[in-house]
């Protein structure tokens, strides 16, 4: 096929766009290169520089191209922002991603596949959280990402455009050629690792006091290469839906801690810190619905061997992207 990567120079769209095209497909990469890096567009795909606000470079990119798919990364995804600058999220969130939409109609696009997330979810009412669970987000990221889920669903209705929202959990890991490198890196994995690295004196732990075997929070873990397959599945899903994407195990900060010492053989001081504003004790996906639909099988199932994707990326990449 022919796809849209919107993002694809950010960290899950440049694996993607990888993964695609190593699968025989077609791509071309739209991105601002606000958040993204320049060197990791894979360089097999074609580039279009341009913001989803764009609208009328948009419209006339996905009519020149003659896409049959669009794959949408292009989001921003700081919890903590979004609860500072709400209007950023649901600017670019919500407002562009309907840009997106619209030249999608326009352009006779078949399918948009989504990067939603579990943070649509909230604080869940069920663990493992199922596609039926409630959504109430509780920050405008969520929020906004829940807004474009609910968009995507009357452009169905109404312009018979096919979607599927794919909705991560805790996305980690790399690829021979392409891994995480955010400024600033809030994320767990890759702030452990600056501790290995030397970078960092020590990991915060913030809270021990959750309601969870260890105190500390417990997160579903998946490899952006599992994520990547589900969105190549997606491509030929046969109707529109909504899935939730994690492995169903759940990990607690200690024990990601735990796992990075073994694979990095660094011992990784860590230190309580009072809790992080926004985090939910625990978050499990229950993905059997993909499973069943797409037949989606996750590849990589422990915190060791995902670390250790990331850790080998790290080596090749002391500092990231150098861009
Ligand atoms: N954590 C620490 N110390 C740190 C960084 C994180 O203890 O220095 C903890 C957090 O408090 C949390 C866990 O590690 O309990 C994971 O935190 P991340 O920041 O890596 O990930 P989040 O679970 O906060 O959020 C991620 C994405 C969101 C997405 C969510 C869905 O960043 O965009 O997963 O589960 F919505």
């Amino acid at each position: 096929m022919k796809i849209m990567v919107c993002g694809g120079a950010g960290y899950i769209g440049s694996a993607c766009t990888e993964y695609l095209l190593d699968n025989g497909h077609e791509v071309v990469v739209f991105d601002s290169l606000v958040t993204g890096h320049e060197a990791a567009i894979d360089p097999r795909a074609g580039f279009i520089k341009g913001d989803l606000g764009n609208r009328d470079l948009l419209m006339q990119s996905v009519k020149d191209g003659q896409f049959e798919a669009i794959m949408h990364f292009a989001a921003f995804s700081l919890v903590g922002e979004s609860m500072q600058d709400p209007g950023k999220y649901f600017r670019n969130n919500l407002c562009n991603a309907i840009n997106m939409a619209d030249a999608a109609v326009a352009g006779g696009v078949r399918t948009i596949v989504f990067s939603s997330t579990a943070a649509t979810f909230g604080e869940p009412d069920e663990i493992p959280i199922r596609e039926t669970t409630t959504q109430c987000p509780i920050n405008p990221y969520g929020e906004s990402k829940l807004c474009f889920e609910k968009v995507l669903y009357w452009y169905n209705k109404v312009h018979g455009l096919q979607y599927a929202a794919l909705r991560y959990f805790n996305a980690a890991g790399a690829t021979e050629n392409f891994g995480e490198d955010h400024n600033p890196e809030t994320h767990l994995i890759p702030i452990i690792l600056q501790v290995a690295q030397g970078k960092r004196e020590k990991i915060m732990i913030y809270g021990d006091d959750y309601d969870t075997p260890d105190g500390t929070c417990v997160r579903d873990y998946i490899h952006i290469l599992d994520l990547a397959q589900a969105h190549m599945l997606a491509l030929n899903a046969p109707e529109s839906g909504h899935y939730n994407l994690g492995t169903g195990n759940g990990l607690s900060v200690k024990e990601i801690i735990e796992a990075a010492r073994k694979v990095t053989g660094h011992e990784i001081p860590a230190e309580i810190a009072p809790r992080r504003a926004g985090d939910p004790p625990r978050l499990i996906a229950c993905s059997d619905l993909i499973k069943k639909k797409l037949g989606w099988q996750p590849q990589f199932e422990d915190a060791e061997t995902i670390i250790e994707s990331v850790w080998k990326w790290i080596q090749k990449n002391p500092d990231g992207y150098d861009d």
